[in-house]
């Protein structure tokens, strides 16, 4: 599909309206503080047009390098609901799986079309592996591990996106492209909360402890993929 013509419809997760705004507070140069917020409009149109692979090229670094991750990132969570999908025969645990795996091929395709393959990391097989083990290793120990660890993935992608959108100013010439951020990072948070909502409150140390490996994993890899 010529990129110039593609557009997305977004918050495209059939939960995104359950939260469609983040908010961060930040401090001025005179020392104020303010929240600044990123709202999604739930079901506007987003024209990526002006965002296609040759213009990467004229990003700043630092915005190519974190779009970088977020490519990576949404490969990494396309596998880990593959990874779910080829283990778990919870039927509530696959609905769950197949209705994501759906709104992460799509922030896959979107972020294929922002970056160029001569700009992604180089560690995508690795990320493939990592991925799938990510949801995988959890569907082995039934439903509440895997709703545990989408919980902590999307909350740590949930950030991930938002530090970024506040790097961006809506009028500025980058605004179509935070336009894009803004609405995966709805339906991430709308995939957070969906998970949170099923998982329990009751969790014993081992869970607590793969959670936490899986969001300082995460960290990591965002740090590789910008790198690397
Ligand atoms: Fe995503
Ligand atoms: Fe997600």
């Amino acid at each position: 599909m010529a990129f110039g013509f593609m557009t997305s419809t977004a918050p495209t997760s059939p939960h995104a309206s359950v939260r469609s705004e983040a908010s961060v507070t930040q401090t001025d140069s005179h020392g104020e503080t303010s929240e600044l917020k990123a709202v999604a409009a739930p079901g506007a149109v987003i024209d990526t047009a002006g965002l296609a692979g040759p213009l990467f090229n004229s990003l700043p670094r630092w915005l190519q390098q974190e779009l970088r991750s977020d490519h990576a990132g949404e490969f990494g969570a396309v596998m880990i609901y593959r990874g779910i999908l080829a283990i778990s025969r919870d039927a509530s645990v696959r609905e769950f799986a197949e209705s994501h795996l759906r709104t992460e091929q799509e922030h896959l395709a979107l972020m294929e079309e922002i970056v160029p393959a001569a700009g992604r990391t180089l560690l995508l097989p690795l990320w493939r592996v990592m991925g799938w083990l990510t949801g995988a290793l959890p569907a082995l120990f039934g439903r509440q591990a895997v709703f545990a660890t989408i919980e902590a993935v999307e909350t740590f992608v949930d950030h991930h996106y938002q530090q970024q959108i506040v790097r961006l100013t809506p009028e500025g010439k980058h605004g179509s492209l935070r336009q894009v951020l803004i609405d995966c990072q709805a339906d991430e948070v709308s995939h957070r909360d969906e998970a949170a909502s099923l998982a329990s409150p009751n969790r014993n140390v081992l869970t607590r402890l793969w959670c936490a490996v899986v969001g300082s994993g995460s960290a990591a890899a965002v740090v590789a993929a910008k790198r690397i």
